[in-house]
């Protein structure tokens, strides 16, 4: 008890940081990258200052640059020249991403390549696989849509990709992708699943960036509600079952309760830093409102502490700088 216990003694500026509980390493970050089919010269996006819509050609560049910075990671997004209501170019082997991973892993070989297996940005009604009738009206399609998502996960398998990222939050699609790969031979290709994935209004800036908002309905009939905890620590655990290698939480900062409790279940887990996060950041430091840098690191740091192995985040290329 005070005064023999006195906590200020460690916070000496020369003691503090040997003390220093959470760490954030340039390692820890994935750094998530849109290319544009239909790009000729890079495009800034609008709502996320400082993120690019890269045309294919500079792929190679792309991850020289990114390898430069430290980060060994990256997340790939497409945007297709042709959508239609089976999302087909998603798992074309000639296709945005599937060219991308290519190009990518010619130029730098040693960079992990992950890519987002869904058919938002593929499908002409923007929902995330095959759309039909249902009782309650017109839905995502649960066992339908699995067999399309094995089909984009092999594509991007076939590319090159080290690990696919299946975000749809439909049942089974793990299983689906895992049996899948085995048997085309990927075994060793890992999955990150979006386990807990979110119904969040944090994703607006992203469906800007990679052209994927839908033209009827919403996504909450496969993405969870925010209010839901438990669900989320189940659909996690399902995914540990069906083979996932990793488990993702996403949104990130706002929930880091369900990233704490998903991180008790042993397996390593991502975080996704989405794109509203870092669009408010960046819109309150343009304004003068908050040190920009600060900021960042702090909600990175906070992710980290509540049990993140790996960030994907926008921050990513700064953060790395930030940290050297
Ligand atoms: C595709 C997908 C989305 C994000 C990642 N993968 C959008 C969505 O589900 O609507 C969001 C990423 C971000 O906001 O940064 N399913
Ligand atoms: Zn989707």
């Amino acid at each position: 008890m005070f005064p023999e216990r006195r906590l200020r003694r460690l916070r000496k500026r020369n003691i503090q940081p040997l003390f220093q509980e959470t760490v954030l390493r340039i390692d820890d970050m994935v750094a998530p990258l849109f290319f544009d089919e239909s790009a000729t010269v890079p495009v800034e996006i609008a709502s996320m200052p400082g993120q690019y819509r890269y045309p294919l050609g500079m792929a190679g560049g792309i991850a020289q640059l990114v390898a430069k910075t430290g980060v060994r990671a990256v997340i790939l997004f497409g945007i297709p020249a042709r959508k239609d209501a089976g999302g087909t170019e998603a798992y074309n082997p000639e296709g945005i991403i599937q060219q991308a991973v290519r190009a990518i892993k010619a130029a730098v070989p040693d960079l992990v390549v992950i890519t987002d297996v869904c058919a938002c940005e593929y499908t002409d009604h923007g929902h995330c696989g095959i759309v039909g009738k249902t009782p309650c009206g017109p839905d995502l399609l649960n066992d339908p849509s699995l067999e399309l998502m094995a089909l984009i996960a092999v594509s991007h398998a076939e590319a090159g990709a080290d690990i696919v990222a299946p975000s749809c939050m439909l049942d089974g699609m793990v299983m689906a992708i895992r049996e899948e790969l085995d048997c085309e031979g990927f075994e060793d290709t890992a999955i990150m699943s979006y386990s807990s994935k979110f119904a969040s209004a944090l994703y607006g800036p992203f469906r800007d960036a990679a052209d994927s908002g839908f033209t009827f309905g919403d996504r909450t009939t496969y993405q969870m509600s925010p209010a839901n905890p438990r669900e989320a620590f189940l659909e996690s655990e399902m995914d540990l079952k069906e083979g996932a290698d990793i488990l993702m939480v996403k949104p990130a900062g706002m929930y880091l309760d369900i990233l704490q409790s998903v991180a008790s279940l042993g397996l390593p887990v991502a975080a996704y830093q989405v794109s509203g996060e870092y669009s408010m950041i960046k819109a309150a430091a343009a304004n003068g409102w908050i040190d920009e840098k600060a900021v960042a690191l702090e909600s990175l740091i906070a992710i980290k502490r509540a049990g993140a192995d790996l960030i994907i985040t926008y921050f990513a290329l700064d953060a790395a700088g930030w940290l050297k």
